[in-house]
């Protein structure tokens, strides 16, 4: 590993802009919302700020169809509010990172507009317009990610294009020279303002093949998108030559990055995109995502991702985000919820990768119920309220008061029931809290370099525990998670005990590593070790 970027040592924090908060009483979250609650991620001790997308939108896709690549929503605020944002950030150490879209604009974007203008349209080949098949359907079998088939049809040009989202998200065409122009200057917008990089969306779906070939159909019986393999709508291997275009971009500029959804499951797949350093520099590890409850099965992720990632490329972790149940709620349980929360965290801050962090999972924020006259996330309505995402998108739970110090007593998405007992300010005065606990593990993981940018090594350890050692240089630190319904023993290997953490609130730490420690149910321990 070369120099030690800033993104590999940090801590990075996922807003979603319309749900942290409101400064304009609008029922929706802003960027001056933002800018009002920075102390808040600076007592936490994170590095950067990823915003879901802030640029202006019809909102159909609540910010992933962008209709100016380089504005900002009026909703969130102005270019003004977003610089002002970034100043104040910047005056704490913190970095905003943006997210962009580039597999799709929106289709009330300008170039869409044009580009649907009629066939004759210079920027008719900016987006993927086909002739129907001879019977008049579309030009192949490909579905919509959110439901229904991947093309729309176009009266006026008597033609299709295609959507691998909404129809209001059309796909641009990234094999013309002029889009991926156009949109590396998208980026050079917000890198030239000092943005610290980008989340990229849907980065795999970038590159399909170009003779547009049917997907076969995927084993068992699922409908639409699930009942394909998508061999052919996404990860084409001419991926490639996208993702070393933008990182020429980015490399035009010192200490910036890029980090890509690249939802597929295979860890391998996923490791590809870093192209060994000359792609992405980070990929999205999702595959915490879907593991359930067990020792077992985040041993095996870890150390599945370890091994399909080039050596000079660095990790990243994720638990929660947008898109997916919060998993304060996938791995609940009436008596031990609470104790997992916490040793998710200290695994997502002790393991080795760049840790995501999703807004309120700090203070073990769960999915809300939305009452269906409430749904608002296009999943939900097209294809069941039960996958909707609305349920981790909930206003950002601060204070015990009606709305919780959103900032509007009548958001976008309904406040959470319990946001009179869970919130930020009463975990803030209770030094035993969730909040004090990521805190502490975000400030012991800066402290101790084994812990930010350590090798690691999975240690044998009893059922039902995930132990594992984290070495650099003159660091060293040892992690057991007892992912168990019961206590555990373990034995950690030798080494004078320097500091550490249990997740049981005022539990002592051992005098040695290698005594036998007892780990209650659920819980959690990390020592720096000498
Ligand atoms: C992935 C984003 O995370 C999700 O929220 C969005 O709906 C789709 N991409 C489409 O942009």
């Amino acid at each position: 590993m070369g120099k030690r970027e800033w993104w590999q040592d940090g801590v990075i924090y996922q807003i979603y802009p319309r749900s942290f908060m409101d400064s304009n009483g609008d029922g929706v979250g802003d960027l001056e919302g933002i800018r009002q609650r920075l102390d808040h991620l600076a007592w936490l001790g994170i590095d950067a700020v990823w915003l879901s997308p802030i640029q202006p939108s019809p909102m159909a896709d609540f910010g992933y169809d962008v209709s100016d690549y380089c504005d900002v929503e009026p909703l969130f605020g102005s270019l003004d509010d977003f610089d002002r944002l970034q100043a104040e950030a910047g005056e704490r150490g913190i970095r905003l990172i943006l997210d962009w879209v580039p597999n799709h604009s929106s289709d009330r974007h300008p170039w869409f507009q044009e580009s649907r203008s009629g066939r004759a349209s210079p920027k008719r080949d900016w987006y993927v317009w086909r002739d129907p098949q001879s019977g008049g359907g579309p030009p192949n079998n490909w579905q919509s990610v959110f439901g229904g088939g991947a093309w729309e049809w176009d009266e006026a040009s008597g033609q299709f294009y295609l959507h691998s989202f909404l129809k209001e998200q059309p796909d641009l065409n990234w094999r013309n020279p002029e889009v991926a122009r156009a949109m590396h200057d998208t980026l050079r917008f917000w890198l030239d303002r000092g943005v610290g990089g980008f989340r990229i969306d849907v980065i795999h779906k970038c590159a399909k093949d170009p003779e547009l070939r049917d997907n076969p159909p995927a084993p068992g019986d699922n409908p639409g998108y699930l009942g394909q393999e998508h061999l052919h709508d996404e990860n084409h291997p001419d991926i490639e030559d996208l993702l070393r275009g933008i990182r020429r971009v980015l490399d035009e500029y010192d200490e910036r990055m890029t980090v890509g959804e690249v939802y597929i499951m295979d860890p391998r797949e996923a490791a590809r995109y870093y192209l060994a350093g000359e792609g992405l520099h980070l990929a999205f590890n999702f595959s915490f995502l879907r593991a359930p409850w067990s020792a077992e099965a985040f041993r095996r992720e870890t150390e599945a991702f370890e091994a399909a990632l080039p050596s000079n490329c660095w990790p990243d972790l994720v638990l929660s985000n947008h898109d997916v149940p919060r998993h304060a709620s996938r791995y609940d349980d009436p008596t031990l919820g609470e104790a997992r929360s916490r040793v998710a965290a200290a695994m997502l801050l002790t393991l080795r990768g760049t840790p995501f962090l999703y807004y309120g999972e700090e203070i073990g924020m769960r999915n809300v119920a939305i009452p269906e006259n409430r749904i608002q996330d296009p999943v939900g309505i097209n294809i069941h309220p039960a996958v909707g995402r609305d349920g981790e998108r909930t206003p950002m739970q601060w204070e015990p008061t009606p709305g919780a110090g959103f900032g509007s007593t009548d958001p976008w998405l309904p406040t959470a029931p319990d946001a009179d007992v869970r919130n930020v300010a009463l975990q803030r005065n209770d030094p035993d809290s969730l909040l004090h606990f990521y805190r502490a593990l975000i400030e012991l993981r800066r402290a101790t370099p084994a812990l930010h940018r350590g090798d690691y090594r999975s240690l044998d350890s009893v059922d039902g525990v995930f132990a594992y050692e984290r070495s650099a240089p003159g660091s060293r630190a040892l992690v057991a998670l007892n992912f168990s319904d019961g206590e555990r023993r373990v034995r950690l290997p030798a080494g004078s005990i320097a500091g550490g953490l249990r997740s049981e609130p005022r539990a002592e730490l051992p005098e040695h590593a290698d005594e036998e420690i007892h780990l209650a149910p659920s819980e959690a321990i990390v020592l720096v070790v000498d």
